[in-house]
């Protein structure tokens, strides 16, 4: 190859990876530029972890067990879109008495009380909007139920994020149910990892994965499976 040739392929290079890398940084100001008007509860960092776990693993199935208002799901869901491929199912029941059945009405009062009163037709509404405004209809699928009920339709995760109901048992359980549907070498993310309620189930992941990374200050855990 002469040098001119040489320097030609370079430069080529060099230009095609500074506009990948734009086009990725646009896709990022998007998402959080949208991410606080959104309901539910993701932070920036997590949004960016997301988004750069998909860019790099290119899934073709994503499951996120309790959407809720689709904060977290939204970055997942964008950089699907923008990768042109994979799916991701978003499964909760948006329902008050799955949420409050598991919380003591006097010992729990306050999470009783906050999920009592929860306008959840208006969660799921402002969900629904939240993928129409941003044309993610056709990389999302929704399943209205809970996340037991939904298992036995899932398998070969690439990516899971583990954010349904936060009582103990619910959340051993999703473990049980979902880990076994997660490729060997997939992800999976599981959130309010600093909960007692959390301990157990975060110990099961701990036996069968390896620990990737911890985001807002440990709250939010990834692991591979080995
Ligand atoms: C903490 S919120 C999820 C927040 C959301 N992932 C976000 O980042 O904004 C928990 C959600 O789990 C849902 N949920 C409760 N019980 C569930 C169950 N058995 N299966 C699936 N989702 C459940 C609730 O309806 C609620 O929307």
């Amino acid at each position: 190859m002469s040098k001119m040739r040489f320097l030609i392929t370079i430069l080529f290079g060099i230009t095609t990876a500074a506009y990948a890398q734009k086009k990725e940084d646009a896709l990022k100001d998007y998402v959080c530029n949208i991410l606080p008007s959104l309901e539910g509860w993701c932070s920036r960092e997590k949004a960016l972890n997301f988004i750069d776990l998909v860019l790099e693993v290119k899934p073709n199935l994503c499951v996120e067990i309790g959407v809720f208002g689709g904060a977290s799901l939204f970055p997942v869901a964008s950089a699907l879109k923008f990768l042109g491929k994979g799916i991701i199912v978003g499964i909760d029941p948006w329902e008050r008495s799955e949420n409050v059945k598991y919380y003591h009405p006097i010992e729990d009062h306050v999470d009783f009380k906050w999920w009592s009163t929860l306008d959840f037709n208006y969660i799921y509404d402002s969900y629904c909007m939240m993928l129409r405004r941003n044309g993610l209809g056709d990389c999302c699928v929704s399943i209205k139920s809970t996340s037991a009920l939904a298992a036995a339709f899932l398998d070969n995760i690439d990516i899971l994020y583990i954010d349904g109901n936060a009582d103990e048992g619910i959340t051993i359980q999703d473990v049980e149910l979902y880990l076994p549907r997660v490729l060997s070498g997939g992800y999976i993310w599981i959130n309010n990892a600093l909960w007692p309620q959390r301990q157990k189930a975060i110990h099961l992941l701990a036996d069968a994965c390896d620990f990737v990374k911890a985001v807002d200050n440990g709250s939010c855990i990834l692991f591979k499976k080995k």
